[in-house]
């Protein structure tokens, strides 16, 4: 049986950079284009009833790049936060944000808090933006959060279990990725979602991200919807019948 729809979609958005030099452009025209693709595929997501769609749009190791793209990048999110309201109202979108947001310009933070309660209303797909976000620095500070009550006499170290740990990830209410989808034929996680994506099902397209599009992510749907689930444990199969 077809597996449904994905609650939880996570894209890994690659190909940016290799998108504009291949058209003689400057990098960041790449991001420009990209920013499109993010509400092309937001949209459809809505339209498909996915429950959460996670996008990798800036990671922690991502601030290593060179000033002045770090700042076009900041000015570009802005704008996407910004002019995107009409979209994600139309599409009953719920927005939200994880990482270390602390990081990002005070402009960001501040507009990203008004889009958040602006569609926090809404009931349809929840459109998260991973952005100063690390999987490693994310368990960095559930571990720190937990240190803290232990030695405040609140929690003891044993009663410390999984379902503890994913209580104090950055949006612990988020249902875990069943789908990872990264672009640019890269077959990396790149320190994505990694306590959450620990039975996920990949899918990498050779596709960029800027020239990603709905058919693009048909694909992935239809290739995940083949593929059999089992989280470790056994599927019950009927063994083909051998004659004789
Ligand atoms: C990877 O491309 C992509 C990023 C570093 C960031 C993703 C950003 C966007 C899609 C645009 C802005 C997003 C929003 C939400 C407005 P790359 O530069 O690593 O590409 P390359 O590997 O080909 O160089």
């Amino acid at each position: 049986m077809a597996l449904p729809t994905p609650r939880h979609i996570a894209i890994i958005m690659d190909g940016n950079g290799r998108w504009a030099e291949a058209r003689g452009l400057r990098r960041v025209k790449g991001h420009e284009a990209g920013s499109e693709t993010v509400r092309v595929i937001a949209e459809e997501c809505s339209r498909l009833g996915v429950e959460q769609l996670t996008l990798y749009a800036f990671s922690e190791e991502n601030w290593r790049r060179p000033r002045l793209e770090i700042e076009f990048l900041m000015r570009l999110l802005k704008r996407f936060i910004v002019n995107e309201r009409d979209t994600l109202m139309r599409n009953n979108l719920r927005f939200s944000a994880i990482g270390r947001l602390h990081r990002l310009p005070e402009g960001v933070r501040r507009e990203l808090t008004r889009t958040m309660e602006l569609t926090s209303r809404n009931t349809g797909t929840n459109l998260c933006l991973a952005l100063s976000y690390g999987g490693r620095a994310e368990l960095v500070d559930a571990m720190r959060e937990l240190a803290a009550k232990v030695q405040a006499g609140k929690l003891k170290p044993e009663q410390i279990d999984e379902a503890m740990v994913s209580a104090h990830l950055y949006q612990p209410e988020m249902p875990e990725p069943d789908l990872v989808i990264r672009t640019a034929g890269e077959m990396r996680l790149s320190n994505f979602l990694l306590w959450q994506v620990s039975y996920a099902e990949l899918f990498v397209s050779d596709a960029l991200w800027p020239e990603f599009r709905a058919e693009h992510l048909h694909e992935a749907l239809a290739s995940y919807a083949r593929r059999e689930r089992r989280f470790g444990g056994l599927v019950d199969r009927l063994e083909p019948k051998t004659a004789g």
